[in-house]
């Protein structure tokens, strides 16, 4: 077992990464200061894991188990309050402990509802995703959805631990593999070449799922989002880093509709972009967007934006992010593999250009 710190002064915590944590029966009781559980999963990975999970908090805690239906679509105030109902219900104290089982969509839910219930509770955070194990559980962006806007209703709520076992990637689908590859290999780009230049020589063991290449990869990303997320927790500045490809990714999903494309597909194919304009700029060789491709496909990720997509429509649901301020749309570019930059100064035209005239 590796275990990294995120940094936070009174807030900061460990992410153990290791195999058969679940089973580990001290791991996860020694971050329950109160005698009280309340476990959320969902109705997917409950059954693989979650009696582990259990049987690691001991016999002496009472523990709630909170069932979510599975998918983004429940990733709602109306599930929020469903889980404040049950556990309301079953008398929890300021003292419970909510423990997060799953993907990036329950860790969200169940963070964001230990930020409100009692004006603010302990969380852990047990990700069972490549995605969630490298971005979601770490760093602590909890929210729902809100019909307007995905994500747009949320706190900073850091966990007191995030535990990863790496056994439970076994069961995931080889999509959702994929999709948290494309964040692991964003960890490379914006800011650790070494890391990068290890995926390209390491990728097909990553795909075969071996341990050692796994474990790895998980510790390296991690160990860059905990630096990013401990020098600037709430995003004033340098976390912005870490939404490399996002802009454009947010744009297809958006087109797309929820749900067609996975959330590190189109960041995937963002990232191609961001690359692509960055080479525009002449900050990096256009040998570097050709790498990144055949690191990506080898990754069964996408490089490509959906053909029906017109550069316009781009532009358009680009105008619409997050991450404009003042009207100035802010990107990601790189100044150089394992070097990320942002620039507010990327007009319409040049957005266009790059849209039409991709190779
Ligand atoms: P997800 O939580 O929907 O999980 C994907 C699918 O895999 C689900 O069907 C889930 O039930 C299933 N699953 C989970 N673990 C499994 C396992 N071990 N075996 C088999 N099936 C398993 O999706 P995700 O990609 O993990 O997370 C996406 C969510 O994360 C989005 O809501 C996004 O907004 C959020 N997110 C948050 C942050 C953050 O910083 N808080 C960062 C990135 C993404
Ligand atoms: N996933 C982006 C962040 O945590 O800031």
């Amino acid at each position: 077992m590796h275990t990294l710190h995120v940094e936070l002064a009174e807030r900061s915590y460990p992410v153990y990464i290791g195999r058969d944590l679940l089973a580990d029966p001290q791991l996860l009781a020694k971050h329950i200061a109160g005698s009280q559980v309340v476990l959320i999963s969902n109705d997917t990975v409950a059954p693989l894991y979650m009696d582990r999970v259990r049987q690691g908090l001991g016999p002496d805690k009472r523990v709630t188990e909170v069932l979510l239906p599975d998918g983004e679509q429940y990733k709602t105030l109306v599930t929020l309050s469903e889980i404040f109902d049950q556990v309301l219900a079953a008398g929890h104290h300021r003292t419970t402990t909510f423990v997060a089982l799953g993907g990036g969509v329950v860790g969200d839910i169940t963070g964001f509802a230990a930020a409100c219930y009692q004006r603010g509770v302990d969380f852990v955070q047990i990700p069972t995703t490549l995605l969630a194990q490298v971005d979601s559980s770490v760093g602590g962006k909890t929210a729902v959805n809100h019909p307007l806007g995905k994500n747009m209703i949320g706190a900073f709520h850091q966990p007191r631990a995030v535990l990863i076992d790496t056994n439970t990637l076994q069961t995931l689908p080889a999509r959702e593999f994929s999709a948290g590859l494309a964040e692991v290999i964003k960890y490379g780009l914006i800011g650790d070449e070494s890391f990068y230049r290890w995926l390209e020589q390491h990728i097909p063991k990553l795909m075969a799922r071996e341990e050692a290449a796994l474990a790895e990869a998980i510790e390296r990303s991690c160990s860059n989002k905990a630096t990013v997320v401990s020098a600037d927790e709430r995003e004033g500045g340098l976390r912005a880093i870490l939404n490399l490809g996002h802009t454009f990714g947010h744009a297809i999903e958006t087109a797309q509709g929820y749900g067609q494309w996975l959330h590190g597909e189109a960041v995937a194919v963002g990232m191609v972009l961001a690359l692509e304009l960055s080479a525009r700029r002449g900050l990096i060789p256009g040998s570097e967007v050709a790498n990144l491709c055949a690191l990506l496909q080898t990754a069964a990720l996408p490089t490509a934006p959906p053909a029906d997509m017109s550069p316009e429509t781009f532009v358009e649901l680009m105008a619409r992010d997050k991450k404009v301020v003042d009207g100035r749309l802010r990107l990601v570019l790189l100044a150089a593999i394992g070097e990320a930059c942002i620039v507010d100064d990327v007009q319409t035209r040049e957005l266009i250009e790059l849209l039409q005239k991709r190779p």
